[in-house]
């Protein structure tokens, strides 16, 4: 089978990875197409290094903009390069613009279409992810989803059973197997950054860095709690274009560096007392490593890290945090069984799902 990947943004390519090589080794023919969303060296090449992802067959360059933008500038750029392709199946991943764009352009040619992190749900249609997420299970014809909350919620939707595969968890698929390196270069990164115990933080999400009514409490709330315990904070560039000279002035607890490689934030993840973040994927990623997690949200799209029992919503209630935050640094750890099907095999699933025939 000819398939054809597509992947845009940052979180994207430890979702593809796995798919790719799983389905490189059953004998596939694959393209991968890079829509530029993410560009910076540090947002999107140094995880193709890392991750050892081929270089993109198609890059479509279409950089930032605002969602309109973004969405219609993928949609035109990608529609000759499918017509070109013709590939049999195509597989969006998770739930960023590039997403969703390439699903309408694949629907509106009649090019099969295969959504792997499908039936995912915050149930909050203020979030550009949530409206990606709805649109592309609509249109998809293979609903790859993480965990069975993903197939109630696309059962919900009217989606026919047969086109929900419960295949696990792609992005731990990545996680387990670098897990080993990550761990190997811990040292030279704790040496390099004079660690010893310490929390790590991002932020990224518009609603809490675009407002300064939203940002400055919760920058506040977080200096403060890095005068108990050093915190990391490799920063986006939505936050960091926004807020420079307030990162700069928030004291010396709070490490503001540039965005880390893969294998860096996920070595700085697993030995971390607490994670602080707005990320979707980093509250599954806790999740595997056991790692106390806080979520700066008041809603999640992965309420399995909530009943797994390591990510707490703490929305914007700073005293939450804090008692949340002492009870982690006192509190023991270890790690549980992981959520049913995050096993490292999620995208051999896949594979093998996609190697019978497209109904
Ligand atoms: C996007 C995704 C979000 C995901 C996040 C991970 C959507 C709607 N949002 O958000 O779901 O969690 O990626 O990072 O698809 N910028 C750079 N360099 C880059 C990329 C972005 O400087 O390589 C800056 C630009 O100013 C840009 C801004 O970041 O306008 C936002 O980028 P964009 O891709 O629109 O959204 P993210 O916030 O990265």
């Amino acid at each position: 089978m000819k398939a054809l990947h597509v992947v845009g943004a940052r979180p994207n390519f430890m979702k593809a990875a796995p798919v790719y090589r799983a389905m490189a080794k059953s004998g596939h023919e694959q393209t991968l197409v890079h829509t530029g969303q993410h560009y910076d060296t540090l947002m999107s090449d140094i995880f193709f290094e890392a991750l050892e992802i081929p270089p993109p067959d198609e890059s479509l360059n279409v950089g930032s903009g605002s969602h309109a933008q973004q969405t219609a500038a993928i949609m035109s750029r990608f529609e000759p390069v499918l017509l070109a392709r013709r590939p049999d199946i195509v597989l969006v991943y998770g739930d960023v613009n590039s997403t969703v764009a390439a699903a309408l352009v694949c629907t509106k040619l009649g090019v099969p279409l295969g959504h792997v992190e499908a039936g995912l749900r915050s149930f909050d249609r203020t979030m550009p992810e949530e409206i990606n997420r709805l649109l592309t299970d609509q249109l998809a014809d293979m609903l790859f989803t993480p965990s069975s909350d993903g197939n109630e919620n696309l059962a919900r939707e009217g989606i026919a059973k047969e086109k929900i595969f419960l295949v696990g968890n792609v992005m731990i698929d990545t996680l387990i197997r670098f897990l080993p390196k990550a761990e190997e270069i811990f040292p030279k990164l704790q040496e390099e950054l004079s660690l010893d115990h310490y929390g790590l933080v991002t932020l990224h999400r518009p609603s809490n860095v675009d407002d300064e009514a939203t940002f400055l409490p919760m920058l506040k709330a977080l200096s403060e709690l890095s005068c108990e315990l050093p915190l990391v904070f490799p920063v986006h560039p939505r936050t960091s274009q926004r807020w420079a000279a307030e990162l700069g002035q928030a004291g010396p607890g709070l490490r503001v560096i540039d965005p880390l490689g893969y294998l860096e934030f996920l070595a700085l993840q697993q030995r971390a007392s607490v994670v602080i973040t707005d990320s979707g994927g980093i509250q599954e990623e806790t999740t595997y490593l056991g790692t106390p997690c806080f979520t700066l949200r008041e809603n999640t799209e992965r309420p399995i890290t909530i009943t797994h029992g390591t990510n707490l919503l703490i929305g914007r209630d700073w005293e939450k945090l804090r008692k949340g935050f002492h009870a982690a640094l006192n509190g023991s750890r270890g790690r549980k069984e992981p959520p049913p099907l995050w096993d490292g095999k999620a995208a051999e699933r896949i594979a093998a799902i996609l190697t019978q025939p497209i109904q």
